[in-house]
């Protein structure tokens, strides 16, 4: 019999499509985990697969990966699409297709297969980077069964397939960069989410005292939380805890999803949210006003770009070689103010500083003389002063 590899979480969509592609077109199905933090208990997964038929399951273990090879150059973009989402499900996929198709390769496979619906945004992400990596088919069941959640789990219990409780409420997904929570009321933009929507944030009896924090970075990379060195995974979990703890983190905003819908995302990102407000403010004090406005864009375009499904885009990786050129200079340390759920940057220092106490102080013994600055003042404004005189009055 043909084998299909399927992208396998153990939740809801993809047990239906184990199912899915063995009833309806006779496969035999290969599931594969990709450990990238989501905390899942990997031997439930495993048995889970196991219970709904498939021939064989692999876990792999990509957290490292994850971190080193998607994490680190979205601090380095201060990636957040819309300004707010830093792309915690859009870095994962592409890693994840690129595991599946490893192991389809390893299992002489025919088809790739995701349980991604056709309304979102992952279907994209893992049909582009399964056709960079792979000429096998797809096949999406939910999306090309047009099924809705009702339905799947409709068809899931015909089966006797148990579905978790959190999973009727919410669609979750999560990992080491964030947690994101959609559906259920919180489609209803106008609701406040719940508070079991949430785990990793604290939201009552928030400490009263402010919690002080640093990160520390070299080369744009966070190497140290309160001046201990710690290794990528457990850099990222340790702040997970610190600032979740803290109430840090929670986003609640309505996003331009790819395919045109709008959709309301709720997120859970302390790491994610502490980093790239430490990473920002670093970058201010060691690029030039030039590099700092050119940057903005370049991140922008490639959080937009990750987003959209375009990892493997060439264009991504031309921006990418760009954020690398000005990283060198990004190495220092930052010091964050947790309280009542806020995040602040309160101090930052850096051996490539730019920012010179000596010539900026208002005070006495200034190094930066005024009078040169009169001279600056007039030739910097003559064009527009002029164009003012002579052309204000005609039309
Ligand atoms: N809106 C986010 C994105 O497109 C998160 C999607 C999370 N998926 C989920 N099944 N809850 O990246």
């Amino acid at each position: 019999m043909a084998k299909a590899v399927l992208a396998f979480s153990g939740g809801l969509d993809t047990s239906v499509v184990v199912k899915y592609l063995q009833s309806e077109h006779n496969l035999d199905v290969v599931t594969v985990t990709v450990d990238v933090g989501q905390c899942d208990d990997y031997d439930d997964i495993n048995a889970k697969s196991k219970s709904l038929g498939a021939v064989s399951h692999h876990n792999i273990d990509a957290r490292l990966e994850f971190v080193e090879e998607y994490i680190h150059p979205a601090i380095q973009a201060n990636a957040l699409y819309q300004d707010r989402y830093c792309l915690a499900t859009a870095l994962a996929r592409p890693l994840i297709a690129r595991k599946v198709i490893e192991v389809a390769n390893l299992e002489g496979a025919q088809v790739l297969a995701h349980g991604c619906s056709g309304k979102g945004n992952d279907q994209v992400r893992f049909d582009l980077a399964f056709m960079s990596g792979s000429n096998l088919p797809i096949l999406a069941p939910i999306r090309d069964k047009n099924l809705d959640r009702e339905a799947e789990i409709a068809y899931a219990e015909e089966r006797g397939v148990h579905i978790e409780n959190v999973a009727k409420k919410f669609s979750i997904d999560q990992n080491l960069w964030g947690r994101a929570i959609e559906g259920g009321v919180l489609e209803d933009a106008y609701i406040e989410p719940p508070d079991d929507a949430f785990i990793w944030t604290r939201r009552r009896h928030l400490p009263t005292e402010p919690i002080y924090t640093t990160i520390s970075f070299d080369g744009g990379i966070p190497v140290a939380v309160d001046d201990t060195q710690m290794k990528p995974v457990e850099l990222i979990d340790h702040l997970n805890r610190v600032a979740g703890d803290a109430g840090v983190g929670i986003v609640d905003h309505i996003e331009d999803r790819t395919v045109g819908l709008k959709s309301r995302e709720v997120y859970e990102t302390p790491a994610a949210t502490c980093i790239i407000e430490a990473h920002m403010d670093l970058e201010k004090m060691t690029h030039t006003i030039h590099q700092n406005r050119l940057k903005r864009m370049m991140d922008d375009e490639w959080a937009r770009l990750t987003y959209l499904g375009l990892w493997d885009e060439p264009l991504r990786r031309d921006i990418d070689a760009f954020i690398q050129r000005s990283q060198h200079v990004v190495t220092g340390t930052v010091r964050l103010r947790m309280q009542g759920g806020a995040v602040r940057v309160v101090g930052r220092k850096s051996e490539y500083s730019l920012y010179d106490a000596a010539s900026a102080t208002y005070g006495a013994g200034s190094t930066f003389d005024q009078r040169r600055a009169a001279g600056f003042v007039e030739l910097w404004g003559a064009q527009s002063a002029e164009a003012n005189k002579l052309q204000r009055y005609m039309k």
